[in-house]
């Protein structure tokens, strides 16, 4: 898909900030949000973490694949919020530029541990120390970037919600996506 009316997809590690800007974009574009998280919960009727606990992570991103692939088949334009994993594994990477825009939502280690640390609801972060959780984010980071980085476009997502989404705003209005 390419012009104006593109799927745009907000991609990025955990807690980089993908379901707040997904909403806000959403909201200030008037087109709809597809969360993939949320699609799979509704879909399976039960929570992510249950999911990985109840049939192990192969399952999941099984799931998780099929479920990119619909929101990028859907019809009307919309902003699609996926998880972490979903660029990373059975080729969502190449789904997402073969049919959308995208974002790449970049932060540094330090925010993405202050945002995660403790957080039950993520089933690869929520179990682990507060070391363990530097080590395995800096170890994902290593082998997820470079799928994050071949977004259409990189953001850096430090500031307030409302400034990062009015500086895509003004690149998505510019670029007619
Ligand atoms: C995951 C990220 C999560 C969720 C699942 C796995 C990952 O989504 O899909 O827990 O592998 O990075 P968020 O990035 O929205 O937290």
């Amino acid at each position: 898909m390419s012009g104006k009316g593109s799927h745009i997809v907000l991609i990025g590690f955990m807690g980089s900030g993908k379901s707040t800007i997904g909403k806000l974009l959403s909201t200030h574009l008037k087109r709809p949000l597809i969360d993939t998280d949320l699609e799979i919960e509704k879909s399976e009727g039960r929570s992510i973490a249950d999911i990985f606990e109840q049939e192990g992570e192969v399952y999941f991103r099984k799931i998780e694949s099929k479920t990119l692939q619909d929101a990028l088949q859907s019809k009307e334009a919309a902003i699609i919020s996926v998880g972490g994993g979903a660029p990373c594994f059975l080729q969502g990477i190449s789904y997402i530029k073969k049919y959308s825009f995208s974002f790449y939502l970049k932060v540094g280690r330090s925010v993405l541990l202050r945002r995660i640390n403790g957080d039950k609801s993520r089933p690869l972060a929520g179990d682990k120390t507060k070391s363990e959780l530097k080590q395995f984010i800096d170890k994902s980071l290593r082998e997820r970037e470079k799928f994050y980085k071949s977004a259409n476009q990189t953001i850096l997502a430090y500031d307030q919600p409302e400034m990062i989404v009015k500086r895509m705003l003004k690149y998505i209005d510019k670029e007619q996506i």
